[in-house]
């Protein structure tokens, strides 16, 4: 059964995960932090900035591996979660290593770069802490409707409700990726804890069938049901169809 707990506010979310990884880090200086994308875990970052900053954070040991990438997509674009991940986070920070899924691979080579990422993974000792946010779809990472369990990081083809979400920010649906690269439903649920963090009314709906209703792939976030340790921090709105 996941922990749940309703912060007062999208800031409290923020907040109370940057406690929960200065927490980590403080038990574990060289703990593998499993990291998200999107506008959820800004706070976050922004956080994780300011306690480096202040010097009340150390994060010069901890991994980093990121669930996902477009596919393709190069490093240096800016809608690439590479520059993301840059912009809000490792440009500001000292950590000791940083991946992400390898978003300019060769179509051919797509099956050995995954494999790759998987075993660095292993290498470094397994995902101590995979702090998760949940798209509309309720895909984790890319994990669209459908995923099973058991898979590892691959290349997916993403859900038109989640280019959609993302045509935004890319300036137009077209432009959006239509596959991405991103850790497997079994990679995630292989982690030792799991953070999820969701804010907003517009995830009321997927928060309360990924919770309370069947254990589905049609809803990857309902598999979280099954992990032994894992935490929801929700704001208010992303609770409310929570009875
Ligand atoms: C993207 C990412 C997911 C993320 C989701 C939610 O699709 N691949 O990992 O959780 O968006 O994003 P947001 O936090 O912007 O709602």
């Amino acid at each position: 059964m996941a922990t749940l707990r309703i912060a007062a506010d999208a800031d409290a979310v923020a907040e109370a995960a940057a406690d929960r990884v200065a927490a980590l880090v403080r038990a574990t200086p060289a703990a593998v932090l499993g990291l998200p994308t999107g506008d959820t875990p800004l706070g976050l970052y922004r956080r994780l900035c300011a306690r480096h900053a202040a010097g009340t954070i150390d994060l010069s040991r901890v991994r980093c591996f990121n669930l996902d990438e477009y596919h393709p997509i190069a490093a240096d674009d800016p809608q690439s979660y590479h520059a993301y991940m840059r912009r809000e986070l490792f440009d500001h920070v000292t950590v000791a290593a940083w991946r992400l899924p390898d978003g300019v691979a060769p179509l051919a080579q797509v099956d050995a770069a995954c494999s790759a990422y998987e075993d660095a993974i292993a290498a470094a000792g397994g995902i101590d802490l995979q702090i998760l946010g949940i798209g509309r779809t309720g895909h984790l990472g890319f994990n669209e409707p459908g995923a099973s369990a058991d898979s590892r990081t691959h290349r997916v083809e993403l859900h038109t409700m989640t280019r959609s979400d993302a045509a935004l920010r890319f300036g137009g649906l077209a432009a959006v990726p239509t596959h991405a690269l991103t850790m497997g439903m079994g990679t995630i649920l292989a982690a030792r804890r799991i953070l999820v963090l969701v804010t907003g009314a517009a995830k009321a709906g997927i928060v309360a069938r990924a919770l309370r209703g069947a254990i589905d792939p049609a809803v990857p976030a309902s598999l979280l049901q099954t992990h032994p340790a894992v935490e929801l921090l929700l704001d208010p709105a992303a609770a409310a169809a929570l009875s």
